[in-house]
């Protein structure tokens, strides 16, 4: 059993109904509010103009068009309304992508040089705003953890920027806004929450607990996904998802084992910065090649285990049994619509070579992975995956 912290502070208010409740979670924390939101599906589905109203009593600002993959650009952008507005909240309503981005912004209101020195370089991070969230898309997990993903498309960097203070305060899930996802953000944001389960369930040693935690969380992503898709407003099987969103990144799923080390979203994040592609359709991409470059005499166990207590695999072989739950975990992303290669979504090989030279400098933990994923595993997969 290896030693873990867990700390999970946020408020999660979840459940359809509660947003009534948003003008008291933010009558503590000040009057001054930034909305902070993405290209337009609040503003589409209504739920903008409906928060505005109801925090008639508050002073709002509001900064709009952050976009998928949020770039450093938008964070700045923040920053500058806080400071010139004396911001006292920051309300996130939208994806992952606007959550993350306002983190940053949370943060970089309180230091002087530009925020990406901030996701470079954590322990410059001295205060943050308080954020307030209202998820509108189950995936990332941003609203219960502490980190945020952000996009710095002059360096073609993709980083993470994690700290205890960018924790939410509270984050509002309400399923019925998850609705409007369309079929693919529903299937990437799905694949998401699966790869996140992944990287923390394949590690050298696990628990009990924390196994079944992360089948139990595969489990119901498989079953209510393809719900979800073809039925959008399927209010469980958006409940369901939301739910286990939420703890695909709040540490939750690590306790005591072998601290995770994420190769696929190392892999990943260098792909979106050079390519802007869809966070979850490039993890569902990768996924399965990870799986097969890890799966040998050692870990097939692991594997199988995953094959019996997830696709329910009968097969009494390790090494059989394993194979069989990689396939199924490639038919499942088939399934739900997502494309098998990398090229389908617009990618070459042209930046492999530099993607394998900035993977280990900032992942350098991808050693301690189940399988070690040095530069020549990063090119072997990203070439399985084209
Ligand atoms: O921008 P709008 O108009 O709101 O549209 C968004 C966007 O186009 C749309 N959308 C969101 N909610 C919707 C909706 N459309 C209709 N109805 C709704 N209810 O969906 C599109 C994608 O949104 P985005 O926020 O980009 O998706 P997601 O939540 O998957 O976030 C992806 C980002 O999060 C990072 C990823 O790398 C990527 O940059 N990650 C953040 C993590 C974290 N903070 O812990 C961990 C993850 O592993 C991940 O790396
Ligand atoms: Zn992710």
């Amino acid at each position: 059993m290896h030693n873990f912290d867990l700390f999970l502070p946020t408020k999660l208010i979840f459940g359809k109904d509660r947003l009534s409740e948003l003008p008291e979670v933010l009558r503590p924390l000040g009057s001054r509010i930034l909305i902070t939101y993405g290209g337009g599906s609040i503003v589409k589905s209504g739920l903008l103009d409906s928060v505005k109203k109801m925090l008639r009593d508050f002073t709002i600002f509001e900064l709009s068009g952050i976009e998928p993959n949020p770039r450093i650009t938008s964070v700045r952008d923040g920053v500058t309304v806080c400071k010139k507005e004396k911001i006292d909240i920051l309300l996130a309503i939208g994806g992952g992508s606007v959550l993350d981005c306002t983190k940053n912004i949370a943060c970089g209101v309180f230091y002087d040089g530009d925020p990406w020195d901030l996701v470079l370089d954590t322990s410059k991070i001295t205060k943050a705003l308080p954020i307030v969230d209202i998820i509108t898309l189950a995936a990332t997990g941003s609203e219960y953890d502490a980190g945020g993903v952000i996009t710095n498309l002059e360096k073609k960097k993709k980083r993470a920027i994690i700290h205890p203070m960018l924790i939410p305060y509270a984050s509002f899930c309400d399923p019925t806004l998850t609705y409007s996802v369309p079929a693919w953000h529903t299937a990437a944001g799905a694949a998401d929450i699966m790869s996140h389960t992944f990287e923390q369930y394949f590690v050298r040693d696990g628990n009990i607990l924390t196994d079944g935690m992360c089948e139990a969380m595969l489990r119901t992503v498989i079953t209510m996904t393809p719900a979800a898709i073809k039925d959008p407003d399927n209010y469980e099987a958006r409940a369901q998802l939301l739910m286990v969103s939420s703890f695909g990144c709040c540490n939750l799923l690590c306790i005591g084992r072998t601290p995770s080390t994420w190769p696929c979203h190392a892999i990943e994040h260098e792909i979106s910065a050079f390519h802007d592609i869809t966070h979850g359709v490039g993890l569902a991409i990768i996924t399965p090649h990870w799986m097969r470059y890890s799966l040998n005499g050692e870990t097939a166990a692991k594997f199988a285990q995953y094959g019996r207590n997830v696709w329910n695999i009968t097969e009494d072989d390790n090494m059989k049994a394993a194979e069989k739950a990689i396939d199924k975990t490639a038919e499942f992303f088939a399934s739900i619509g997502i494309p098998s290669k990398l090229s389908e979504v617009g990618v070459t090989d042209e930046h492999f070579e530099k993607m394998a030279d900035h993977i280990p400098e900032c992942w350098a933990s991808l050693k301690d992975s189940l399988v070690p994923v040095d530069r020549d595993g990063v090119l072997e997969i990203l070439r399985n995956s084209l």
